[in-house]
């Protein structure tokens, strides 16, 4: 056996001793999952592109450290890509230059840095949280506070790090002050530089942390607990949606199901 179907093994003999009639409770069905993922599997350019990408990077290092780099063609690239309009077509570079000159919405004002990204480009899973945090804030990378400490644990896990194998990414890129929830008008400014983030990072699959980036990802307005446990699709990108971190903090009797969320993940990613 390999490791992938040991884990699936114990996974599915642990759904049934629980007494889960639906082994997997996917809107998808997992043939669709398969198929879906071989398409990706195959479509050759998006492959190449993130390899190339890695490639260029030294693999993964893209850690921001504040505003945009300087220099004559980030400098053009800012001008450019930070037209609305520009956003949609932008390269990865533009775009992060664009984010990171970013005033569309009140929450630059306020804002110490933008956080844009962390973790492998080239990774095939993208997790999208909803916005930073004051410790985000300071530092330029999204998760790295007590919520990202217990991400990377659930991440770890299911055999997945930032380092090599995960994407991470807000839905907003600058933070609401006070922790405060992200409000419509910021998610809807800051939604094309999160759009064609996912189209140049081209993850095979996505992992939605939280009611706003599971609403946003799926387009419903359904809570997180009748959204979590099932499989759907982002424009052909399998997606599945959990707890936020920080509520698992809180809440911890949410963390049997959080733990079964990221099981479906690993099938997901294993293609089963
Ligand atoms: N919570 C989030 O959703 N994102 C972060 O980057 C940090 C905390």
């Amino acid at each position: 056996m390999t490791e992938s179907s040991t884990r699936l093994a114990a996974y599915l003999d642990q759904r049934r001793r629980l007494g889960e009639p639906g082994l997997v409770p996917a809107e998808l069905e997992p043939g669709e999952i398969l198929r879906l993922l071989r398409a990706r599997a195959a479509s050759g350019p998006a492959a190449v592109e993130r390899a190339e990408r890695a490639r260029r990077r030294g693999r993964y290092d893209e850690r921001p450290s504040g505003p945009a780099r300087d220099g004559a063609d980030t400098g053009k690239a800012v001008a450019d890509a930070s037209e609305a309009g520009r956003v949609g077509s932008a390269d990865y570079d533009a775009l992060r230059a664009a984010a990171m000159a970013c005033t569309r919405c009140r929450l630059a004002e306020g804002r110490k840095t933008v956080v844009f990204s962390d973790g492998n480009p080239a990774a095939r899973l993208m997790v999208v949280g909803e916005a930073p945090g004051a410790r985000e804030d300071a530092t330029g990378l999204p998760f790295v506070g007590q919520a990202g400490r217990l991400l990377d644990l659930m991440l770890a896990s299911v055999a997945l790090s930032r380092r090599d194998s995960v994407y991470i990414c807000n839905v907003l890129k600058c933070r609401p002050p006070g922790n405060r929830n992200p409000q419509p008008d910021e998610i809807e400014s800051c939604a094309p530089l999160l759009k064609r983030q996912i189209e140049l990072v081209a993850p095979e699959v996505l992992l939605a942390v939280g009611s706003f980036a599971a609403q946003w990802l799926t387009t419903s307005r359904q809570a997180l607990g009748k959204l979590r446990g099932k499989v759907y699709s982002y424009q052909g990108v399998p997606l599945v949606v959990t707890y936020h971190p920080a509520a698992l903090l809180r809440n911890s009797g949410w963390s049997r199901l959080a733990w079964d969320d990221l099981q479906l993940l690993r099938q997901v990613m294993d293609g089963r």
